[in-house]
């Protein structure tokens, strides 16, 4: 007798962002047929030939493979996406308004066309909330527009679950497959049980709870990563002034087992679209609810200043930064994304412009260096800015460098070559990319914020 293995569900993706691809990739491995729907016509044409839309390392293969086999379809028809899947994830973006609340357009378009999908069914689907979003809105936003299309309740004739991601770009897809725990917020046990299933075999501890306790798990944990990093950032300003090293102080900290190592790398502040924008948008949250906050905003401020220390470094480096030739290493907001959104570059960029440097800027990523010179032109910075193809173009005849991301290719950089190209070797660093004895072996000033000067 021939035995026939469970048939996996079907899965619709909407949003083809950094979490959705993740996602897409995740359930393809784990043997699931995936719909990947965007509003963006050219997402769905590169995910329909194979392709990633985004830099993610890995992920052109997943996809790839997906298309040759048939087990991916990438669709602009979100209705129809819905109608043929047991469970749709929403995975859109929230971004933060101008005056930094959540901007929840698209959850609320994607989930009236998954609504109209829901119509008439008899299946139990399933939808399932990805994205960031502020306490209550599964509860009073989401779960109203699904019941109100489908005309069924929630519960009896679909579920709900709020399943917060945990992903760090650029590591997303080794995050999705070793996670540190799954949160299932729900309304019914059946839909958990449902979406639990799909993280069977992981190594992970389930939380089930409901659907605002899920929302603000996601809220809190960016929340805590993100004071961890700028409370490490304002010790290193401390270390500073007192001759002593931030990293070694952070190696004694971090082995306290109530601290943990990580998150303690202190620099020139967070970036990226995720710690700003939802800190911000929690913030915004809590003056709404007239809840008092006096941390939060501070760690918010804080990373406002925080990128200044390394033009504040260069400039004591050279006595005045008018007229100077400036490299600036690393654009994107981390190494291994071409995501420039909230980078530390910026704020470095505009204080170095605004004290009369020339800039010459780089970055390994070729997407990262594209998006960095569009976002800036959007800002208005436009003049003194020279973008270079190589690390080697960049330093060569500069009097001084800022390193802003750790990349391996600058972590490669040899003294030899920084002092043939450098017409002073004088090299401040945001991160901690190059080590300072050899470099100060080597006759190079290389600085950064929180080290004792070598
Ligand atoms: C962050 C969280 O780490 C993820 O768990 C979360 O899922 C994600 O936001 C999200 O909400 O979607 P991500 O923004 O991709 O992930 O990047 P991180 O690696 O967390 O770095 C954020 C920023 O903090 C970067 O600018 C990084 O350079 C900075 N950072 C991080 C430090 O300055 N020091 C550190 O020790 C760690």
């Amino acid at each position: 007798m021939r035995r026939r293995g469970k048939t996996k569900e079907r899965i619709a993706i909407f949003g083809t962002g950094y979490v959705g691809l993740t996602m897409a990739a995740f359930f393809l491995k784990r043997g699931h047929p995936v719909i990947c729907v965007d509003v963006i016509k050219d997402r769905v044409t590169k995910i329909s030939n194979g392709r990633s839309p985004i830099y993610m390392p890995g992920l052109d293969e997943i996809l790839s493979d997906g298309i040759n086999t048939g087990k991916l379809m990438a669709t602009s028809d979100g209705l129809t996406a819905a109608r043929c899947s047991r469970m749709s994830f929403i995975c859109v973006g929230t971004p933060s308004r101008p005056d930094g609340t959540i901007d929840l357009r698209h959850v609320r378009s994607v989930s009236k066309e998954i609504g109209d999908g829901l119509k008439g069914r008899k299946d139990f689907p399933v939808v399932v909330m990805k994205s960031t979003v502020i306490p209550l809105t599964c509860k009073d936003i989401v779960r109203p527009i699904l019941e109100k299309r489908s005309k069924m309740k929630a519960g009896k004739g679909f579920g709900l679950v709020c399943n917060p991601e945990f992903l760090k770009e650029g590591e997303s897809l080794s995050d999705s497959m070793n996670p540190d725990r799954i949160v299932l917020g729900s309304i019914d046990e059946r839909s958990s049980k449902m979406v639990g299933d799909l993280y069977k075999g992981l190594n992970a501890p389930l939380i089930l709870t409901d659907l605002t306790t899920a929302e603000m798990i996601k809220y809190a944990a960016n929340t805590f990563l993100a004071a961890k990093v700028g409370l490490s950032n304002e010790i290193a300003n401390i270390c500073s002034a007192h001759g002593v090293d931030v990293y070694e102080v952070m190696k004694g900290v971090g082995l306290d087992e109530r601290i943990g190592p990580h998150f303690l790398r202190a620099g020139a502040g967070f970036g990226g679209s995720c710690f700003p924008k939802d800190l911000k948008a929690l913030r915004a949250a809590a003056m709404k609810a007239k809840v008092p906050l006096r941390i939060l905003p501070s760690v918010l401020e804080q990373n406002e200043v925080q990128p200044l220390e390394t033009v504040r470094l260069l400039n004591g480096a050279l006595k005045g930064l008018r007229g100077r030739r400036i490299a600036l290493l690393g654009l994107s907001f981390k190494p291994n994304t071409d995501d420039v959104r909230e980078t530390r570059a910026v704020p470095i960029l505009r204080a170095l412009l605004k004290q009369g440097a020339t800039v010459r800027i780089f970055d390994v990523n070729k997407g990262a260096m594209e998006n960095f010179i569009n976002h800036v032109k959007d800002l208005g910075m436009t003049k003194r800015i020279i973008p270079c193809a190589s690390i080697e173009a960049a330093l060569k005849g500069s009097d001084g460098a800022i390193i802003q991301t750790e990349s391996k290719e600058f972590k490669a950089l040899r003294p030899k070559d920084i002092k043939n190209w450098m017409r002073r070797p004088i090299i401040i660093d945001g991160r901690r990319t190059l080590d300072p004895h050899l470099m100060a072996r080597s006759g190079i000033i290389y600085r950064g914020i929180g080290w004792k000067n070598l």
